[in-house]
């Protein structure tokens, strides 16, 4: 009788992705269409992470991608193009107009819903994608012959493969793995984000970003009849503490103006506190263990950034990679960690200015309050420092 803890069942594939989020599925298509194979691990099911509410803003670059990938057709339908914001400061709103700063846009799509669409043309394709895994782990990566092991409905399994890409989040497996190797860059915020999903219209046909004696709130959408909204918070909190009618009591005193705007408020259909962090490794590598997305940086949700920077990474890797199939070149995988990084950390400053502008620091004399009003003057009356904020929220086209 053969021991079966040593029985593996063996695949063997180009690229072993790890993590089902946006990065990894991304990167997946990107690579299918460049004629490269990969099997894609997740260690939830496919309800939680098509269900799980995130983020929802892609730059337009993002968008375009989705289409390229033929994957745009239910964002068109479903989601909403935005060519501007508010900033709201002293009760009053003002208008960035980041389509005509910019000649772009942004779309508002959940980042579930890219989830699903993702993981539908994947399935669809008759890719593989495997969800409910356990005990996953990467080996052998500083040589040529890269391992994932894993568990799958009681069978071990291993993938052999040519590159990893770590693609598995903040909370995943692969960073570890290389952690003594990277240099970590930490800073966490002395405040988180309540969010809500909410049954009722939108109040306003643009996002909101409201700095207020009593912290920052923001308004965003995912349809003409489901509202989003943040607001600063202890990160410490127990969502418990907070019941709907004391959400919206609170809603209402932020979001409050001279101009007579009511804010609607209606069923909250789900609630959550998430913690605030800018966080970076460097390098993005080791060996050949490529780290995309949440597991390499996290950024402050107020630039509206995470979605759209892991993005921007795997189109490097899946570029590099391209290369290094096709002409035997590794010279865009060797530079793949400094071209990420030099994106990551311009986003990083702007997730970092926008959340230093816009929240409540609380000190003892004001004096951060006062320059964050000095900012937001300067941001609503100059064109120069409107444009500033336009082109890195739309997103940059170089850097
Ligand atoms: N094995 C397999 N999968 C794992 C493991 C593991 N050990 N650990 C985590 N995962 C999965 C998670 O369940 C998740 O589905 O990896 C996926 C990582 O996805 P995300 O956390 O969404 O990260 P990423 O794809 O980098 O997307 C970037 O942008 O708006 C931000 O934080 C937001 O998710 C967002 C992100
Ligand atoms: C969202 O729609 O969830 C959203 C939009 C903008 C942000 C953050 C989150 O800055």
């Amino acid at each position: 009788m053969p021991n079966v803890m040593f029985l593996r069942v063996v695949t063997r594939t180009q690229v072993g992705i790890v993590g089902a989020g946006p990065a990894g599925l991304v990167l997946s298509q990107l690579l299918d269409r460049a004629g490269i194979e990969s099997v894609i691990l997740e260690n939830r099911e496919r309800e939680y992470v098509t269900q799980r509410v995130r983020a929802g803003l892609l730059e337009q670059a993002t968008a375009d991608l989705l289409d390229e990938l033929g994957l745009g057709e239910r964002m068109h339908r479903e989601g909403l193009t935005h060519h501007g914001l508010y900033l709201r400061f002293r009760h009053q709103s003002h208008r960035i107009a980041l389509s005509d700063l910019t000649g772009r846009s942004i779309w508002i799509y959940g980042q579930q819903e890219v989830v699903k669409d993702l993981i539908e043309a994947r399935l669809a394709a008759g890719q593989q994608l495997h969800f409910e895994v356990s005990d996953v782990s990467v080996h052998d990566f500083e040589g040529d012959k890269p391992r994932i092991e894993y568990t799958h409905e009681g069978e071990r399994h291993e993938v052999h493969c040519d590159v990893i890409a770590g693609c598995d989040g903040f909370h995943g497996v692969c960073r570890p793995a290389i952690e003594s190797r990277l240099t970590i860059h930490n800073h966490e915020y002395p405040f988180g984000w309540l969010g809500i999903l909410a049954t009722v219209p939108p109040s306003t046909d643009e996002l909101i970003y409201t700095l207020h004696e009593r912290g920052f709130a923001l308004h965003t959408m995912r349809s003409p009849e489901l509202s989003r909204l943040y607001l600063q918070c202890d990160p410490h909190d127990d969502i418990a503490n907070w019941s709907d009618d004391r959400i919206w009591e609170e809603m209402h005193r932020r979001f409050e103006t001279d101009d007579g705007w009511e804010l609607n408020d209606g069923p909250i259909i789900d609630k959550g506190i998430t913690p605030m962090r800018s966080f970076v490794v460097e390098p993005m590598q080791h060996g050949r263990l490529y780290l995309a997305g949440d597991a390499a940086h996290i950024v402050p949700p107020t630039g509206a950034k995470g979605l759209n920077l892991a993005v921007r990474d795997v189109r490097v890797l899946a570029e590099a990679l391209s290369k290094f199939y096709a002409d035997g070149d590794s010279s865009l995988l060797d530079a793949y960690s400094a071209t990420c990084l030099r994106r990551v950390w311009r986003v990083q400053h702007f997730s970092w200015w926008m959340t230093s502008m816009l929240h409540l620091i609380g000190d003892a004399d004001d004096f951060e309050h006062k320059l964050q009003l000095a900012q937001l003057d300067y941001v609503v009356s100059s064109q120069a420092a409107a444009t500033t904020l336009a082109e890195n929220y739309v997103g940059l086209e170089k850097v």
